[in-house]
């Protein structure tokens, strides 16, 4: 059976999957980390890669840009393809001065101006926290890197890559805001919805007030390495 957007038969895509944003990043991840990764479906240039993991079977697949983008996928996953565990793996702005470019942030909520949060019940707002197992989890898995700097807290998923005006980022520092990005309310949200697990652990790429934090290949190497180990280690925690 397919779904609108996922073309692989049920039981192809594994019960613990990494969602990275960037197709071309999850062929390299599966390809990186699975043994014998398998394509199980491509629509739209969104390819989910199965393989084994430490030998427990395991998916690797783009989520694309946006919470819509995310919400589709994630939806699709739990609630036809039997999908337990998701664990967004992506980039983030730092905002917090306690954040430097190329340390990884696990975020233990996800602030966001998206309407999504009140979608799902009348006059309500959604509180948007990941799985507390994975969050466990990813707490054991982050004591394994050594090298780079891991931080837990808040993060903001913004609907818009250029509009993120300063009154919204000094409001949300102040409020121990770590980093920018634009998936992990949708994917907190669909979990919840559909009685999924999800967390998302990501790399900061830039930060918004300091642009002289560039990366070199080498640090954005091992950053994007210490993110992904401690999602696989932790999807099997
Ligand atoms: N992803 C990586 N950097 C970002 C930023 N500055 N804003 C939103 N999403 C991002």
């Amino acid at each position: 059976m397919a779904t609108p957007h996922i073309t692989a038969d049920v039981g192809e895509i594994a019960p613990l999957v990494l969602m990275p944003g960037d197709p071309r990043r999850a062929e390299r991840i599966a390809k990186d980390i699975l043994d014998d990764p398998k394509l199980v479906s491509e629509v739209r240039g969104i390819g989910a890669w199965t393989g084994t993991y430490n030998g427990t079977p395991m998916s690797v697949m783009a989520s694309g840009m946006g919470i819509p983008s995310v919400c589709i996928y994630a939806t699709e996953l739990y609630r036809f393809y039997g999908v337990k565990r998701i664990i967004r793996v992506g980039t983030c702005g730092a905002m917090s001065p306690n954040v430097r470019v190329r340390d990884v942030i696990v975020a233990t909520a996800a602030h966001t101006n998206s309407s999504l949060p009140h979608l799902f019940v009348p006059d309500a707002s959604l509180s948007l926290a990941p799985s507390f197992s994975l969050l466990h989890g990813a707490g054991h898995a982050a004591k394994a890197v050594k090298d780079v700097p891991v931080h837990f807290g808040p993060i903001y998923s913004s609907d818009h890559f250029y509009l993120v005006k300063p009154a919204t980022t000094e409001g949300l520092i102040k409020l121990g805001t770590l980093g920018v990005e634009m998936e992990a309310t949708g994917l907190y949200a669909t979990a919840m919805a559909e009685g999924g697990e999800a967390l998302a652990i990501l790399t900061a790429s830039d930060h918004l007030f300091d642009p002289s934090q560039d990366m070199t290949a080498a640090e954005r190497e091992t950053s994007y390495q210490a993110m992904v180990e401690i999602a696989a280690n932790t999807l099997v925690f």
